[in-house]
């Protein structure tokens, strides 16, 4: 019963094919287009959907070998995001359902970083804990059923991912800046400069990552343009540093909380080498079970729509004619 799902709730236009579990092919389209503003501009986001959604559909049906006919379900994400760039995707996927009188299937985004989780290869059953990293979100999922997860922590101001972003930004990485940001400070030093750990004396589960970019802030204009040359290195080590203890240090107070028999890891900042390794060995000495998925399901992609698809109620037609996205909020 093979399954297109369709992701465009940022700047990334997503399709992909799945056969239950199994991933047929997962093609990302990222729009290059938003690095010279420094981080996606909406408006710009939902023209370039509107130009990719079509032949990125057509080329995930391809690499899988499947034609649109085969299709019995189409699955899509309805939020939260960008409202204009989930217009673009759920248009698309209404457009394609319709006719064919298919199931259609509005899938939350973050359901869907979960459920990156609940794909082949050695996918994970709950119940399990999971940190959730990503541009637009950091919390602690208490995952107990495949259908949704519970939330037990989150950032009370900017996420992880976004920190990361501003962080790279100012010291003169592209965007997206994670995977810049990580190179750089392979080759620097994360103890020469002291950047604050938020939230290590707060008892709860929540996240903090908004004092540690002005922190960074404070730092760059107090080194001066050549400081910052010379140690950008070190403050990008020093920074990722502070961001990936903050995440460790809650997930260890989460798993001391509560005795959870497996770990895993979502969103865009899971793709992170340091976090990955700081991760593993805070399971290694606890004897969890880790799970990672491979770095092309971390970051948005429709694959983990399509998974997130298998463990909700779909829309028959024409009900579904009539269903909205959503930019914020509602979670199914
Ligand atoms: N190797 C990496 N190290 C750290 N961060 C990374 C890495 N790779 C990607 N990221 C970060 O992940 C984020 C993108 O993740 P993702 O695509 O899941 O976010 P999003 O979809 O924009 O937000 P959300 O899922 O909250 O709606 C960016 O902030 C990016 O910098
Ligand atoms: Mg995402």
């Amino acid at each position: 019963m093979p399954l297109l799902a369709i992701e465009t709730s940022c700047d990334d236009t997503c399709a992909a094919v799945l056969e239950g579990p199994e991933v047929l092919s997962n093609v990302v389209s990222s729009q290059g287009i938003h690095d010279r503003f420094g981080g996606v501009v909406p408006e710009v986001a939902s023209r370039q959907h509107l130009g990719l959604v079509a032949p990125v559909v057509e080329d995930a049906l391809a690499r899988a070998g499947v034609t649109i006919g085969e299709i019995e379900q189409v699955a899509v994400t309805a939020g939260p995001g960008l409202i204009g760039a989930l217009l673009v995707g759920l248009s698309a996927a209404k457009a394609i359902a319709a006719p064919g009188r298919l199931p259609l299937v509005p899938t939350d985004h973050l359901h869907g970083h979960v459920a990156a989780n609940f794909l082949d290869p050695e996918p994970i059953a709950p119940p399990f804990l999971c940190l959730l990293a990503s541009g637009g979100h950091t919390l602690l999922a208490g995952v107990r059923e495949r259908s949704g997860f519970e939330v037990l922590g989150q950032t009370l101001d900017d996420a992880a991912g976004e920190a990361i972003d501003k962080g790279a930004r100012l010291l003169g990485l592209g965007y997206p800046g994670g995977p810049a940001l990580e190179s750089l400070a392979t080759k620097g030093d994360p103890g020469a400069f002291d950047f604050p750990v938020a939230m290590s004396r707060d008892p709860g589960l929540d996240f903090s990552f908004s004092g540690l970019k002005t922190s960074l802030v404070y730092r760059c204009r107090d080194l001066g343009e050549s400081g910052v040359e010379a140690h950008r290195a070190d403050l990008a080590a020093g920074f990722q540093a502070a961001i990936v203890d903050q995440l460790a240090a809650k997930l260890v107070r989460a798993l001391d909380r509560e005795s959870w028999p497996a770990v895993a890891l979502g969103g865009g900042v899971a793709a992170n080498g340091p976090l990955r390794r700081s991760v593993t060995a805070i399971c290694e000495e606890r004897e969890v079970r880790l799970k990672l998925v491979g770095l092309d399901l971390c970051t948005d992609n429709a694959a983990m729509i399509g998974s997130a698809a298998r463990f909700t109620e779909p829309l028959r037609y024409p009900d579904y004619l009539e269903f909205n996205a959503f930019a914020t909020g509602e979670r199914r």
